[in-house]
């Protein structure tokens, strides 16, 4: 069994068999998720996808009180033990470790990274997330790239999370083609409406994933669903 919580732009709770897995915090700062209270929040893991404060906002305050293990590439890490974060685990693009709710490959993302206060974040990644049961990708901040192809040749993934903002990311159109290059029909959409530049029209964003035979699905904030 998985269990996935949206807490609004890119930040998921996936409850993976057990063990929890919270994705890229950016809550407090985000006025449509003004109705989460970040207290309640206890992951066993954090995993980060880069440095930028729309991804890494409630980090520090999340790990500190849950004592969550993150996971993310060595600048980003770096950053977060100067935080007073201790238990981090640091990778980089390509690399996978086994956890205990399975294995974390971290992917190719085409985007760029720097902390909040300026220092450098190594390179985005994607994660590609094996567990007992399910294998799923969140991809972070991206653009569509050829690199995704690569992602099935080694992984069938059960569902995926893919930016379908545009602006800051691929549009939603790309998004779709990104779901044909990682052979995934069950995709969730983030980083969108959050801001002005990337609101988008929600319907004619799953009306391009149906016209390829695929799902995509707009969680509500707060909203839990399984799978
Ligand atoms: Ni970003
Ligand atoms: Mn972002």
């Amino acid at each position: 069994m998985v269990q996935i919580t949206y807490y609004g732009h890119s930040c998921f709770m996936v409850n993976l068999a057990g063990t929890k897995i919270l994705f890229d915090p950016f809550i407090t700062p985000n006025e449509l998720a003004k109705d989460i209270d970040i207290t309640t929040i206890n992951p066993d893991y954090i995993l980060l996808s880069h440095g930028h404060g729309d991804h890494v906002a409630d980090a520090v305050s999340i790990a500190k009180q849950s004592g969550a293990m993150c996971i993310g590439v060595y600048e980003v890490m770096s950053w977060l033990n100067a935080q007073g974060v201790k238990n981090t685990h640091e990778m980089n693009t390509g690399g996978s470790r086994e956890f205990d709710f399975g294995k974390a490959k971290l992917v190719n993302a085409v985007h760029s990274s720097s902390m909040p206060d300026g220092a450098y974040g190594g390179n985005p990644i994607g994660f590609v997330i094996t567990g007992k049961e399910h294998t799923f990708y969140y991809a972070g901040d991206t653009a569509l790239t050829m690199d995704m192809k690569l992602i099935p040749e080694r992984h069938k993934l059960d569902f995926a999370f893919l930016p379908i903002g545009d602006n800051f990311t691929m549009d939603y159109i790309d998004a779709a083609r990104a779901a044909e290059f990682i052979k995934c029909d069950d995709i969730i959409g983030m980083h969108y409406d959050t801001f002005g530049y990337i609101k988008v029209d929600h319907e004619a964003a799953q009306n391009a994933f149906s016209q390829k035979g695929k799902t995509l699905t707009l969680m509500k904030i707060g909203e839990t669903l399984e799978k």
